[in-house]
């Protein structure tokens, strides 16, 4: 079995999005955030633990950093539809300005599943913020109000995604498609 990478999103263009994000969540919540009331960044670990951190420091408003594990892939490319968190955040959400910060939106249950939980627990708005969008595998509507990058339907790896928990750390997002050889 040989595996072939393709880049399909390079590091620069990857950092002038992250840049063009930043600007506009700044824009968007100056009038609503302050020192007071920060903006919740929310990052769902393990993939949008690059994204996050590489977004936060383009914010010049006020915030405050929460992380949830959530997992439905485990060692597949394909979602299991079961979503379960870990660790869910436990300080009090009544009345807050909450940004969760993911790497994709594949089916969009994960996204509708902590956009519920977060709801639920008085927030005062929320917003999804995603690096990657894939359209044709979407099995709920999810409103995404930041967005870096709509893709295709092919299983992407870097800057957070994983396969079997490799490639997290490539710098690019690179299309990974394991071929058979002969
Ligand atoms: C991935 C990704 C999102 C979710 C999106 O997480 O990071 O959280 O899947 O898929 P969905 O829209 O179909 O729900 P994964 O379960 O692979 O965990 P990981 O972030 O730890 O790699």
């Amino acid at each position: 079995m040989t595996t072939k990478f393709e880049v399909l999103i390079s590091k620069e263009r990857i950092q002038g999005r992250v840049k063009e994000i930043g600007s506009e969540i700044n824009r968007q919540y100056s009038e609503r955030v302050s020192e007071i009331s920060p903006l919740l960044v929310v990052g769902v670990l393990k993939g949008a633990f690059v994204f996050l951190a590489d977004l936060v420091r383009e914010l010049k408003i006020p915030c405050e950093i929460e992380f949830v594990s959530a997992s439905s892939y485990g060692d597949s490319t394909e979602s299991s539809g079961n979503v379960k968190f870990q660790n869910f955040i436990s300080r009090d959400l009544k009345g807050r300005e909450v940004l969760i910060v993911e790497d994709i939106v594949d089916t969009g249950l994960t996204m509708k599943k902590m956009l519920g939980e977060i709801s639920n627990q008085g927030a005062e708005q929320v917003a999804v913020c995603s690096l990657l969008y894939k359209p044709s595998r979407k099995q709920v509507d999810i409103p995404i109000e930041f967005l870096g990058f709509e893709i295709d339907d092919k299983f992407v790896i870097g800057y957070g995604l994983d396969f079997d928990d490799r490639y997290r750390d490539l710098e690019e997002i690179v299309i990974y498609s394991p071929e058979s050889e002969g």
